[in-house]
C-alpha cells in the first residue's frame, strides 16, 4: 500500500485564521488524515507558515515593527489555533526556517544551473529617494475610476478596480512620498509554455478524477496558453536569489513557498524525507482554497518537474469559498469568524466548529456559515441524535447491568435491521472519503448514530427491564456495539467526542504510525509537552480493546462482560445568547460597512454642466425669503406646501421637500427661492418659484440657507 503525504496550504503568516481557511482546507485534510490512520496507511502531514511576499512587509510598517515580528507573531498563532481545533500536523514549519532558505536556494540554483529558467529585463517603478524598487502594493495615488486619494499600484479599495501603477492619477511612493520612476531590471522567469504540453497530457488525460472545479481550472489556464512566470522580485524580504548579480532580489513568495512543503518535511525528517518526495511509493495530495489552484497544479508542479526526481500530486481536492451569513468574508472588514477567538468563546466545543464546517463544506459550490446553522447543528444534531443515543445506551448500561457489557441473546427483526445499516454506511463512508466527499462521509456517520438512536427509541430497553432483562440486555449490547462503531466513525470528524466517548468504553484507539516527533526534534515538532492537543491520552493507557478502521461494523466488538466506564456528556447545549452574540458583532460590522458605503456616496459629485452665458444666468431673479406657514399637501409623499414672505409679497411655493424636512422644520426658516419661474399649478395648487436645494451624490437634499438672517427679497447673484 503506498504512503500518503498530505500538505495542506501554507497559511500567510499576517494574520489569524478564520472559518473560511479551516472549512477550505484544513478541517477537511484532518479528516482525510485521521481516516487514513485509522485505516493502518503510513500517512506524514505537513504544513506551516508561509511567510515571505509584500503584504507581510506592509503590514511590519503599519505597526512600526519588523517583518519578522510580523511572522513570529501569527506563526504562534496559527499553530495554537490549528492544534486547538484537533489540527496536529506532523511538522508545521516555517519559510523564514534555515532549512527553508537552504532547500528552497537550492531548488532555484539546480534549476538555473540546469538552464530551466529564462531571463528578461523590465521596466519597475523605483523609488529613487529610497533607492529600492516598489511592488505595485507600494505605490499610492488617486484612483482613476472613483477618485480615492489612497488607491493601491494594484487595487483601488474603495471601488474594487484592478489597477496598474500606470493608471494611478499622481503616484507616489509609499516609503518616502517621492514620486516613483521606471527603471530597468532582470528577472528570472520560468518558461510555462514549455511544460504546457506535458502538463495538459498530466491532467486533462491523466487526472480526468479530479474535482470538476480543479480539472475545469487546469483545462481553461492550458487552453489560454501559459507565459513565463517570474520568480524573482526586487524586495528585501524573503529567500535571496543565490546568484551572482542578484542583489536586492528574493525568490517570489509563490516560488519559495510550495518548496516549503519539502522544507517542512526535510527539517522533521532530515534522514528520510526522500521516501516522501521522490518515492513513486508515495501518494501526495495537497489541500487547498481554490484561489490556490493554478499554484498547485500547473506552477509547482512545473517546477517539481523541471528540477526532476520529484513526485507530483495525485490529486488537489481544492474547496470553493465560505461565506458568513450571506456575505464574503473579508479580513479587513472584520466579516470573519476567527479561529482564535472562537477556541476562547467556545471553549470545549472545539467539535462543534470541525462538524458545522463539514457539514457545510464548500465541496462542489460556495457556501454559507450562519450562527443559526451552528447552533441547530449542536442542538438538533450533536446533541439530540449522537449524543442523545450514547448517553442512554452508557447510564441504562449502568442502571441495569452495573457498568458491564450485557450478553446478546437472540437477535429480533428490529435487531438485525439495525445492524445491518451500520456496515452499509461504512461502506458509502469509505466511497466518500475515497472521493473527498467530507459531507456526505459525515452524513453517512451521522445516519450510524441517527440508528442507534432510532433503535433504542423503538425498542425501549426501559420498558422491556420491567419484565424481560435478557431482551435489556440484548439490546443495551447492540447499542453499546453502535457507540464503539461511532467511536470509530467519528474520530475524523470529532476528534475529541470520539476519544471521549472511547474512553467512556474503556477502550483504545489504533492511529497507525506517528511521525510528529521526528527523527530528531526541532523546534516546530509536535511534542506533548508543549500542551497542545495531542490524543494521546489513549497511547500513555492502553486499553484491552483498541479501535480501528477495520473493527466498524463487526460483531461483538466490545464483549460481554466488559467493564464500561461512567457516563460524560459528549455535547452540551448551545444557548441563544452565546449566538445572539456573534450575530449581534456581526451586525455591527454590517452596520458600519453601510454607513461606510452611505458616506462614500454622499461624496459623489456630478459631473459639471455645459457652460451657460452671464445672460442666461442674469435671466433668473434668486433672492432670500423666509417661511412663514408650512402644512403637507394631502395625500402625497413628498410635497409640502410653503407660505412664504419674499419682502415683495407673500406667496405660495409647493416643493419637494417633505422626504427631507417635516413642515416644523420649515417653519420660520429662511431660504433662497427663484422667484422668477414660471407659475405652475401642482396638485390644485398655484406655486409660484422654487426652493433652492443642495443634492448630494447619496440623494440626500438640503435646502440654502444664508449665512445670517438677512432681510427677505435679498437678491443673490
Ligand atoms: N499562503 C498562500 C495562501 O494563503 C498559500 C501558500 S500554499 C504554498 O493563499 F504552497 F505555496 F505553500
Ligand atoms: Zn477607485
Amino acid at each position: 500500500m503506498k504512503r500518503t503525504l498530505v500538505t495542506c496550504a501554507l497559511p500567510y503568516a499576517n494574520g489569524p485564521v478564520h472559518i473560511g481557511h479551516l472549512a477550505g482546507v484544513y478541517v477537511p485534510a484532518d479528516i482525510y488524515v485521521r481516516y487514513l490512520r485509522m485505516r493502518g496507511e503510513d500517512v506524514l502531514y505537513v504544513c506551516g507558515s508561509d511567510e515571505h511576499g509584500v503584504p507581510i512587509t506592509i503590514k511590519a510598517r503599519e505597526q512600526g515593527c519588523s517583518p519578522q515580528d510580523i511572522v513570529d507573531k501569527y506563526h504562534r498563532l496559527i499553530r495554537d489555533s490549528f492544534s486547538g481545533l484537533g489540527i496536529n500536523f506532523d511538522i508545521y514549519g516555517r519559510t523564514s526556517s534555515a532549512v527553508h532558505a537552504d532547500n528552497a536556494s537550492a531548488f532555484f540554483r539546480k534549476l538555473y544551473e540546469d538552464g530551466k529558467f529564462v531571463t528578461r529585463e523590465s521596466e519597475q517603478y523605483y523609488d529613487p529617494q529610497a533607492e529600492t524598487f516598489l511592488a505595485d502594493r507600494y505605490i499610492v495615488g488617486t484612483c482613476p475610476r472613483c477618485g480615492n486619494p489612497n488607491a493601491y499600484g494594484d487595487q483601488c479599495e474603495k471601488c474594487g478596480a484592478t489597477l496598474s501603477p500606470d493608471e494611478l492619477l499622481d503616484p507616489k511612493s509609499k516609503l518616502s512620498g517621492a514620486q516613483p520612476v521606471r527603471k530597468k531590471t532582470t528577472h528570472w522567469y520560468l518558461p510555462l509554455q514549455d511544460y504546457e504540453r506535458w502538463l495538459g497530457e498530466w491532467i486533462l488525460e491523466g487526472h480526468k478524477e479530479w474535482r470538476g472545479s480543479v480539472y475545469g481550472q487546469c483545462k481553461s489556464w492550458l487552453d489560454g496558453g501559459l507565459q513565463p512566470r517570474a520568480v524573482t522580485r526586487d524586495l528585501d524580504w524573503g529567500v535571496p536569489v543565490p546568484v551572482e548579480g542578484a542583489e536586492g532580489k528574493v525568490l517570489y513568495v509563490w516560488f519559495d513557498a510550495p518548496i516549503g512543503y519539502i522544507s517542512n518535511t526535510r527539517e522533521l525528517l532530515p534522514q528520510s524525507w526522500e521516501q516522501w518526495w521522490k518515492s513513486e511509493d508515495t501518494r501526495l495530495v495537497h489541500f487547498i482554497g481554490k484561489d490556490n489552484i493554478v499554484f498547485h497544479c500547473i506552477v509547482f508542479p512545473s517546477m517539481l518537474k523541471a528540477h526532476g526526481g520529484y513526485i507530483l500530486p495525485d490529486n488537489v481536492p481544492a474547496n470553493e469559498f465560505l461565506n458568513l451569513e450571506g456575505d464574503k468574508i473579508s479580513t479587513s472588514r472584520g466579516w470573519a469568524v476567527w479561529a482564535h477567538e472562537y477556541l476562547e468563546q467556545f471553549p470545549g466545543k472545539e467539535d462543534v466548529m470541525r462538524y458545522a464546517l463539514t457539514a457545510n463544506a464548500p465541496e462542489t459550490k460556495d457556501n454559507d456559515f450562519s450562527w443559526k446553522d451552528f447552533q441547530a447543528r449542536n442542538n438538533n444534531e450533536l446533541v439530540a441524535i449522537f449524543g442523545n443515543f450514547v448517553n442512554r445506551a452508557v447510564v441504562l448500561t449502568h442502571k441495569y447491568f452495573g457498568g458491564k457489557v450485557p450478553a446478546c441473546g437472540s437477535l429480533s427483526e428490529v435487531d438485525k435491521e439495525m445492524l445491518a445499516d451500520i456496515p452499509a454506511l461504512k461502506a458509502s463512508m469509505e466511497e466518500n472519503l475515497a472521493h473527498f466527499r467530507f459531507r456526505e462521509a459525515l452524513k453517512d456517520a451521522m445516519g450510524m448514530a441517527r440508528a442507534g438512536n432510532k433503535y433504542i427509541s423503538d425498542t425501549e430497553p426501559w420498558k422491556a427491564a420491567k419484565t424481560d432483562l435478557a431482551r435489556t440486555a440484548t439490546i443495551l449490547n447492540l447499542s453499546l456495539q453502535v457507540c464503539a462503531d461511532l467511536a470509530v466513525a467519528f474520530e475524523p470528524f470529532t476528534p475529541f467526542a470520539a476519544e471521549k466517548l472511547r474512553r467512556m468504553l474503556n477502550v483504545g484507539l489504533d492511529a497507525g504510525t506517528d511521525h510528529r516527533k521526528g527523527e530528531q526534534e526541532t523546534e516546530n515538532t509536535y511534542r506533548p509537552d508543549e500542551g497542545r492537543a495531542l490524543h494521546t491520552g489513549e497511547h500513555a493507557t492502553p486499553a484491552a480493546i483498541r479501535l480501528s478502521w477495520d473493527v466498524l461494523g463487526r460483531p461483538q466488538i466490545l464483549p460481554a462482560g466488559h467493564g464500561i466506564a461512567e457516563p460524560e456528556l459528549l455535547f452540551a447545549k448551545i444557548e441563544d445568547e452565546a449566538i445572539a452574540a456573534q450575530i449581534a458583532r456581526l451586525e455591527a460590522i454590517r452596520k458600519q460597512k453601510e454607513e461606510e458605503a452611505r458616506l462614500q456616496a454622499a461624496m459623489q459629485v456630478p459631473a459639471q454642466k455645459a457652460s451657460c452665458s452671464f445672460e442666461d444666468f442674469e435671466k433668473m431673479d434668486i433672492r432670500t425669503a423666509t417661511v412663514v406657514a408650512a402644512e403637507r399637501v394631502p395625500k402625497t409623499d413628498k410635497l409640502l406646501k410653503l407660505t412664504i414672505d419674499t419682502g415683495m409679497d407673500t406667496r405660495v411655493i409647493v416643493s419637494g421637500i417633505a422626504a427631507f424636512y417635516t413642515p416644523e422644520q420649515m417653519l420660520g426658516r429662511q431660504i433662497c427661492i427663484l422667484a422668477n419661474l414660471q407659475p405652475r399649478v401642482i396638485r390644485g395648487i398655484e406655486s409660484r418659484g422654487m426652493i433652492l436645494m443642495a443634492r448630494q451624490g447619496d440623494g440626500r437634499m438640503r435646502f440654502i440657507t444664508p449665512q445670517e438672517v438677512l432681510s427677505n427679497g435679498a437678491q443673490i447673484g
